[in-house]
């Protein structure tokens, strides 16, 4: 059998407040009963005390204790409290009986007088060490000791019954933890184990693929927290889940398109509405890369994507690097009448980074520029350094990329949707590797529209520490 929280709560509760209740029943006990008997103890003291003048007094009067000795008449008649002045009555001459509010305590027989050498005189015959002893002082001497026997237990049918009472005290306290640990249990249940439940439910949930559910934050302690990173994660979850479905759509549809013109071109050579010529076969080719491309590209694009485990970072020269570049694309440049104005300082940045990644970076770039810029345009290259951060800005000549959508660039198979610029073998794949490249450097890359008209690459990246 399985308990839930809410009764583990309980029995511990109950549990805990039943020993508290017989803790504080056995203390309450242990600690009455010694306090009692000092309480009586210190009342009978301080009556002793009250009776000392009078006693001096009798003694000054006769001289010494023989007008008492054994005489119990005399003795008791001595230990009457004192009247108070208001009710005297001073004709009589003599003082009125009074007796003390309630003496159950025997405090008279427990009393007994002991000369100077603590010989008995008269009174309690059964006075021993453990008397509680007073002086009886005349002119500065002790003359005698006043002498009491102190209570040294509770009479047993006393005791008796204040066990009982404490027994039935304890049960009704073990009675009302009961009750007040089943409330309390309840209402923690209710307050702090409703938010873990739904929790709980919302997680069982998620971990069957329902990406979509949140829990409501109805707290700003650790419980809320945890809710407030249940909904971050399921968040997250979400996002990627439709991310990938997206990027599997994308997919689909990119290689679907250029299969579906090889297709139609082959179904033409097949039917004999195109004759297989040196022509054809070109534009077979022509297809074949196409899909060659986009295929290496998505290899690329998973690569970046991986994170930076797989680069192998060093000190990566930014102008030898942009130098080789350029020398690669100069014939590219060159037929399409670009041309290129690169400001690189000696020495150049040096960056951390992975050669080969970052040579991919810049080949993405170069080769944006030189074919989503109309002949006979400019790109300018500048590269500086400031803060730690190398910054290369690629800057081209016309056409551009309207404003609205430059942030869009980076994302995978984007394309401007301009007739001028549509082009056959691009995915809008190659900005997405490069923010990819970029981020696993620590970089940062953007778009704006360029002073030549075109588009303006700013690609930063963390300089390599001084060793
Ligand atoms: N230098 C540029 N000048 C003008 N437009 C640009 C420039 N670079 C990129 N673009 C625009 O941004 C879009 C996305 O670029 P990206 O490099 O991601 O894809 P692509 O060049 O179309 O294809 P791929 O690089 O995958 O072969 C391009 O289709 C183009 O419209
Ligand atoms: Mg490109």
């Amino acid at each position: 059998m399985r308990f839930g929280i809410t009764a583990k709560l309980f029995v511990t509760i109950v549990a805990t407040s039943v020993l508290i209740a017989i803790a504080v029943g056995a203390a309450a006990r242990f600690n009455f009963s010694r306090g009692f008997l000092g309480y009586l103890n210190d009342q009978g003291v301080e009556r002793m005390e009250g009776l000392l003048p009078a006693l001096a007094a009798a003694y000054h009067e006769h001289g010494n204790w023989e007008f008492i000795r054994d005489n119990p008449r005399a003795w008791f008649h001595l230990l009457r409290p004192a009247a108070p002045e208001s009710t005297s009555d001073p004709s009589s001459g003599t003082r009125p009986l009074v007796f003390p509010n309630s003496d159950l305590t025997g405090f008279g027989l427990r009393l007994a007088l002991l000369d100077e050498q603590h010989r008995w005189v008269v009174g309690n015959t059964e006075v021993d060490n453990d008397a509680l002893h007073r002086a009886v002082v005349v002119d500065g001497r002790a003359v005698g000791w006043l002498a009491l026997i102190p209570i040294q237990h509770v009479t047993g049918a006393a005791d008796l019954r204040f066990q009982q009472q404490q027994l039935t005290a304890t049960w009704v306290i073990i009675g009302l933890a009961v009750l007040l640990a089943a409330g309390v249990a309840i209402l923690l249940a209710h307050t702090m184990l409703s938010p873990i439940k739904r929790l709980a439910a919302a997680t069982h949930q998620l971990a069957g693929g329902d990406y979509a559910n949140r829990v409501e934050i109805t707290s700003s302690d650790e419980i809320g927290s945890l809710a407030e990173d249940f909904n971050r994660l399921a968040h997250a979850l979400d996002r990627n889940e439709r991310m990938r479905r997206g990027f599997m759509a994308d997919i689909s549809h990119e290689l679907r398109t250029p299969l579906a013109v090889l297709r139609a071109e082959l179904e033409a050579l097949e039917d004999g509405v195109r004759p297989l010529n040196a022509d054809a076969v070109h534009g077979l080719q022509l297809g074949v890369e196409t899909l060659n491309k986009l295929v290496d590209d998505l290899y690329e694009l998973s690569l970046s994507d991986a994170g930076a485990l797989t680069y192998r970072m060093g000190p990566v020269d930014l102008g030898a690097l942009l130098q080789e570049m350029l020398r690669r694309f100069e014939e590219r440049y060159a037929e399409k009448r670009i041309l290129i104005d690169a400001a690189i300082p000696t020495p150049a940045p040096v960056v951390r980074g992975d050669h080969g990644r970052l040579r991919q970076l810049l080949s993405n770039l170069l080769e944006n520029s030189a074919r989503h810029t109309a002949e006979g345009g400019r790109l300018r290259i500048s590269c500086h350094s400031q803060d730690g951060i190398a910054q290369i800005d690629f800057q081209d000549s016309t056409p551009g990329v309207p404003e609205a959508l430059l942030p869009r660039l980076f994302e995978r198979f984007y394309r401007v949707n301009d007739a001028r610029t549509r082009d056959r073998s691009g995915a809008g794949l190659g900005l997405a590797i490069c923010r990819n490249i970029t981020e696993a450097h620590g970089g940062t890359i953007d778009a704006r529209p360029s002073p030549l008209g075109g588009l303006w690459i700013s690609l930063r990246l963390p300089l390599e520490a001084p060793t």
